[in-house]
């Protein structure tokens, strides 16, 4: 088969990586891809959001299967055009994809089909906005409706800071169209996790557990990001809760969604806290997570596309995992999320035994050399038999090299060993 990938993060360096260990794959493509996955796929310089280009490309190469990675093509409708094209696709249509694209269609459609979530109000008007606010104790999380790249949210722990953020996103509209509108939510308590589920239909087969981390500093301090480090298993979320949060929030949601015209084929990702009161839902997302597909993809033994087929053929895969603890830390530009500074030469970094690494933010620079273009640069995951083992592996591997102009979480899987990594 040949399979095109469309996107450039790490986690499009993850999925080709994984999709080209298949047997049944001959050539992995990507678009646009970055020079850190050439080792990996063949990069095909077309722009994710060039519908007319990307399927041209499909049509023409004889493309088995497009797997999508990002929101914005997702939101765009570039499975529906593809599929217009005769292509197979592994992605959710631009109708399902809303369920990532506008947080007050989510929360609507959670509240209507008793989904568990905080509670919230959906505004346009900023005094009608901040006259709800004025009710709301704190902390309180302000949100931006559409899609900010996972900055559009401030958890505010002064009303100040609410008001602040209430008038950057309805007055300035910082984040243009998709801050025309906010949720207000209640600030939920609780462990945090991801659980990401491959849909099709009336299946809904989840995947691992994997906790991100969103906050850009250690100790959970400063603005949220797309995610600075996850890793997987985690261990104080039991199977118990996968459970019910399948129970009580993503099969619901899969057949709410197919009861609304718009079923989902793809990525189901629930972003969840777990609340004295079970599982409740911070987010949806119409695809895999980034970093969480970097930490996830390395412990799956099954082969990803075998899966992907049967699920699109309506049969039930079975996935199997390996016995490994991933820890992936992301390496970001000095100044992510809020400024963007590239620069920093890097060398092309090999895989190890244990020590893998996915390349995002980086072009091509003279001699093979790679330099980064801001934001996250790359992750290295860190595997083991226990993720103290995996964590070692990842942060040993970042001290031996000088990342001027960059930097990382020291804490990434910390706490659940309750040690920091001082290096
Ligand atoms: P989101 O993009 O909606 O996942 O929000 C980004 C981050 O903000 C989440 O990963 C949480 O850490 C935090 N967050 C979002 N919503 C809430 C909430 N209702 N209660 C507590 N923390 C939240
Ligand atoms: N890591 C969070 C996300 O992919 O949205």
């Amino acid at each position: 088969m040949k399979v095109l990938v469309v996107g450039r993060g790490g986690r499009e360096h993850a999925l080709c990586d994984k999709i080209g260990s298949s047997p049944l794959v001959s050539e992995v493509y990507v678009a646009p891809g970055n020079p850190g996955m050439s080792g990996v796929a063949k990069l095909v310089p077309l722009n994710e959001r060039d519908q007319e280009e990307l399927v041209n490309f499909a049509q023409g190469q004889d493309i088995d299967l497009v797997v999508v990675g990002p929101e914005q093509p997702l939101l765009d409708g570039l499975v529906d055009r593809l599929q217009e094209g005769g292509i197979r696709v592994f992605g959710p249509s631009k109708e399902a994809a809303k369920i990532e694209g506008s947080k007050a269609f989510a929360k609507d459609l959670m509240t209507r089909h008793g989904i568990p979530t905080a509670h919230y109000g959906v505004f346009h008007d900023y005094n009608q906005a901040k006259q709800y606010l004025d009710q709301c104790p704190i902390p309180i999380v302000i949100k931006a409706d559409g899609l900010a790249a996972g900055k559009g949210v401030v958890v505010a722990q002064t009303r100040s800071e609410a008001e602040e953020a209430l008038e950057v996103m309805l007055l300035e509209e910082k984040f243009g169209k998709a801050s025309q509108q906010v949720v207000i939510e209640e600030f939920l308590e609780g462990e945090e996790f991801s659980l990401m589920a491959l849909v099709h239909d009336d299946l809904v087969i989840p995947l691992e557990v994997v906790q991100d981390h969103k906050r850009a500093y250690d100790g959970n301090q400063g603005p949220n990001t797309g995610g600075m480090g996850a890793y997987s298993p985690v261990p104080q979320i039991g199977s118990g809760i996968v459970d019910e949060a399948m129970t009580t929030i993503l099969q619901p949601t899969v057949q709410a969604l197919k009861t609304m015209g718009r079923p989902f084929t793809g990525v189901l990702y629930a972003g969840l806290i777990l609340t004295s009161e079970g599982p409740k839902v911070i987010e949806f997302n119409a695809r895999f997570g980034d970093p969480e597909t970097q930490v996830l993809l390395p412990r799956l033994e099954s082969d990803l596309i075998e899966i992907i087929l049967a699920l699109l053929a309506g049969k039930k895969p079975e996935l199997t995992w390996n016995e490994q603890a991933v820890v992936g830390v992301v390496v970001a530009s000095q100044g992510y999320p809020e400024i963007n500074v590239p620069g920093t030469l890097l060398p092309k970094f090999q895989n190890q035994d244990y020590v893998r690494i996915y390349y995002s933010g980086v072009a091509e620079h003279d001699e093979g050399q790679l330099v980064s273009t801001g934001g996250r640069v790359f992750l290295v995951g860190g595997m083991g038999k226990t993720l103290q083992q995996a964590q070692e592996r990842a942060y040993g591997f970042l001290v031996q090299h000088s990342l001027e102009g960059l930097f990382y979480r020291k804490d990434i899987a910390g706490h659940v060993m309750e040690r920091a990594v001082s290096k």
